[in-house]
């Protein structure tokens, strides 16, 4: 009989009378790495505890209202499944949150806090074209591993001619390796989730679909060695590296399906050999926060951000892409006709460069604004696989007409970087608006009109154009100002619209007035 688990995340609340495995850490400084991957029948045991437990399932958190909460979501069962792993992990989910409080602003948007998820408030993520580290989005599929700098090293094996181990300082021998620095922005598949979601809701994981907003997407100038050069320096690769690629191992601890695994992703050797893969211990100029992958991660540029592996310790030469679950079986995307009732791994592509997208940070949906002819809007654009946007095109009535970004008010390009914008956009008509953006890269590729173009059941990768709704008050209309002044000489507010007016809308005179003008409200025969 499985034993029962509360619902609830806390330590003292998990069952006391399950197995107490011992899965002891792999290397003396690193805490809370457990190598899996190298020890089948690990992993096998560790599978075997697991199933002694009943979890709690996800919350429902697509058919129902999202709490407004911050965290939005908690991950009970995420915890539960560290504190069965016995004491190796037992604290991940403490320290992960330690790491949260330490080295993200405070007000982040905390999507769910264990495996920790979060994004910076929507207005400041534009306020600068590099995202300040502090406000970098933080994606966790585990705990944060804690590695002391003198005990590191990068293993790297499999199909390359000479393996090796290399530590920091190996790597950063500017005589072995010329160093590297790039502005990459990294994108999560699940920006702008809450978009689709909100529409059709669709697979329903806590983590694997966390309910993101448009702030899982940042920029920073991430400095390090090339992959390839570290390559090179193993002797290069078998086969002068036909159909192999490089998979990375990441020390956090993973669960999927009832099993435990590290992280593990892959890159092809094509995209390594055009030094577009960054083996990175710095961070805008600044060591890897522990969160972000202290002390080393690779950045891949142009891709998912999954494939930028953190905490890396492990480089192994493969053929064919990595058959790790993570790559296999999680970022997938599926044709919207493709779901529960008949979804394959096989059947969805694996998701690798990311499609031009954009957003506008402000102003917000809902937002009512009092403005005199114009609506200031900022937000992001960015296309991955080496296109960068060329035009961003902002729309105030939900799509017909579009303007163009002057060219000036963009962010600097790159090859691998999204663009900051902001906008003085024209706005005549009053009432509720539907505002959207799109973006056209280099390439000329564009956005899908509307989320259902580009709804999969996984929900990743919203591309389609991001739409918000405003309410226009435009205070250059007389009748506008006029109301606008009552307000006024009364001390009243126009915001917020749901606020009833506390006055007659007009006088008798008036309307008699218009009446007349009106030829009454009836006809007259
Ligand atoms: N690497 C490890 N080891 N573990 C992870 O959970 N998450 C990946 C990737 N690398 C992850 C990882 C995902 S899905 C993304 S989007 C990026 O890291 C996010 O990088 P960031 O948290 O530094 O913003």
């Amino acid at each position: 009989m499985a034993i029962d688990c509360k619902n609830s995340g806390a330590r003292e609340d998990f069952p006391k009378d399950g197995p107490k495995p011992n899965y002891p850490e792999e290397r003396s400084g690193w805490k809370g790495y457990v190598e899996w991957e190298k020890y089948p029948e690990k992993k096998a045991d560790a599978a075997s505890v697991l199933a002694n437990y009943k979890f709690p399932g996800p919350p429902e958190f697509q058919l129902q209202q999202i709490p407004l909460t911050n965290p939005l979501l908690e991950g009970v069962r995420w915890k539960q499944y560290h504190y069965a792993m016995g004491d190796t992990l037992t604290e991940q989910p403490d320290i992960s949150w330690k790491y949260v409080q330490q080295e993200k602003s405070a007000d982040m948007n905390h999507v769910l806090q264990f495996p920790y998820n979060g994004e910076p408030p929507r207005e400041r993520l534009v306020e600068t074209a590099l995202t300040n580290n502090k406000d970098h989005f933080v994606r966790n599929h585990g705990g944060i591993p804690e590695i002391e700098n003198d005990a590191y090293f990068l293993e790297i094996d499999g199909l390359v001619n000479e393996p090796k181990n290399l530590t920091l300082a190996d790597l950063q021998n500017e005589k072995l390796f010329p160093r590297q620095s790039n502005v990459v922005s990294l994108q999560c598949s699940g920006t702008r989730r809450i978009e689709q979601i909100n529409e059709y809701p669709g697979d329903g994981d806590e983590l694997i679909n966390a309910p993101w907003g448009e702030g899982a997407i940042g920029t920073a100038k991430w400095t390090g060695v090339s992959l390839k050069k570290i390559i090179k320096h193993c002797g290069g690769l078998k086969d002068g590296g036909k159909g192999i690629h490089l998979e990375f191992y990441g020390a956090d601890t993973y669960f999927k399906k009832g099993n435990v695994m590290n992280y593990v992703v892959s890159v092809p050797w094509r995209k390594v050999k055009l030094n577009e893969v960054l083996v990175a211990w710095e961070m805008n100029g600044e060591p890897l926060p522990r969160i972000h992958g202290f002390p080393l991660r690779t950045v891949v540029f142009g891709y998912i951000g999954a494939r930028s592996c953190k905490w890396l310790y492990r480089i192994k030469a493969i053929k064919g892409p990595s058959q790790a679950p993570v790559q296999k079986k999680e970022y997938l995307y599926y044709t919207p006709q493709v779901g529960k009732q008949n979804a394959m791994y096989s059947n969805g592509f694996s998701i690798m460069e990311m499609p031009v997208s954009s957003a506008i940070m402000t102003p917000v949906t809902k937002e009512q604004i009092v403005h005199d002819g114009t609506i200031s809007l900022t937000g992001w654009a960015y296309s991955g696989g080496g296109h960068w946007p060329e035009r961003v095109e902002v729309s105030g009535d939900g799509g017909s007409v579009w303007y163009q970004v002057p060219d000036e008010n963009l962010s600097k390009k790159y090859y691998h970087a999204w663009r900051t914008w902001k906008f003085d956009c024209p706005v005549d008509a009053e009432g509720w608006l539907e505002f959207c953006v799109r973006t056209w890269d280099n390439a000329l590729n564009t956005q899908p009109t509307y989320v259902r173009s580009a709804w999969n059941f996984d929900l990743h990768v919203t591309s389609s154009c991001h739409r918000i709704k405003i309410y226009s008050i435009n205070r250059s209309k007389p009748a506008t100002a006029a109301r606008l002044k009552q307000l006024e000489e009364r001390g009243l507010d126009i915001l917020p619209i749901t606020r009833p007016l506390e006055f007659d809308l007009e006088s008798d005179e008036h309307y008699d007035k218009v009446m007349e003008v009106m030829g009454g409200r009836d006809p007259e025969e």
